[in-house]
């Protein structure tokens, strides 16, 4: 494993749920339970077999909200499920689980099993899963800055003090840049994914439904992250 280049921290924007649903004659709800099936297997299988330490997931955009509401109800009843139960594997991985994006408007049962799951995993070291949930990157912008603001308010911090670092330490995580991204199914946006912490990152966008993406399709994608010349700005 130690001598196969990872990506530190991988973002998966998890798509094509709902075209997979239709392509079977099934509900987009449906296609959203076959995602989180295959979601706990691929965890599973980059925890134990690669040595990526940081996942970050794009469960559910604050644009989703904008959906059907029989979707989005089933949606939230999935998060509750998948964080009460379905992640135990994760939990017994030795895996952190933290969330970025806003509270609000999300039902009680969801912000419950949340702070369960981070209060049972706090204290765990060998991986951290980022999930996003009800997540937009402005926002997360947005948000940071008012909390940098009202530090130079209240007079807690210099306006000449703030740096990337002070930045990066008020968004939703304090977490490493992202390295690689893999967007599933097709579409080639990043969707106001992590938008400040994608800035160097690599993407992939395999077509693939998300449902079908396995451990194969993730170590075809790890192929491509191999194969790119990352230099930063540096010259060739
Ligand atoms: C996008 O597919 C997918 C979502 C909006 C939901 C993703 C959620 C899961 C896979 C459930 C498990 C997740 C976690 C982290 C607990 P789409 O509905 O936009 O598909 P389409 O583009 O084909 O319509």
């Amino acid at each position: 494993m130690s001598d196969v280049l990872y990506p530190n921290h991988l973002g998966i924007i998890m798509d094509g749920n709902g075209r997979w649903a239709k392509e079977r004659g099934l509900s987009r709800s449906m296609g959203h339970k076959a995602g989180a099936d295959n979601l706990i297997k691929l965890l599973d299988y980059i925890y134990k077999n690669t040595s990526i330490k940081v996942v970050s997931l794009y469960a559910f955009s604050t644009e989703n909200f904008k959906r059907d509401k029989k979707e989005v109800d089933y949606l939230m009843d999935l998060f509750v499920t998948l964080f009460n139960n379905k992640l135990g594997t994760i939990k017994k991985n030795n895996v952190k689980v933290v969330f970025s994006g806003r509270r609000e408007n999300l039902p009680q049962k969801v912000l419950d099993s949340m702070d369960k799951t981070i209060k049972d995993t706090k204290n765990n070291t060998k991986g951290i899963l980022n999930i996003c949930l009800n997540y937009g990157g402005d926002y997360e912008i947005v948000d940071m800055t008012k909390i940098v603001a009202k530090q130079v308010l209240d007079g807690t911090l210099n306006l000449e003090d703030i740096t990337k670092e002070v930045v990066s330490k008020n968004l939703y995580q304090d977490l490493p840049p992202l390295d690689f991204v893999i967007r599933t199914s097709g579409e080639k946006r990043i969707s106001n994914f992590m938008i400040y912490q994608s800035s160097y990152a690599e993407y992939d966008f395999p077509k693939t439904y998300f449902p079908d993406f396995d451990s194969k399709c993730l170590e075809a994608s790890l192929d491509n992250y191999r194969k790119r010349d990352r230099r930063f700005g540096n010259a060739k």
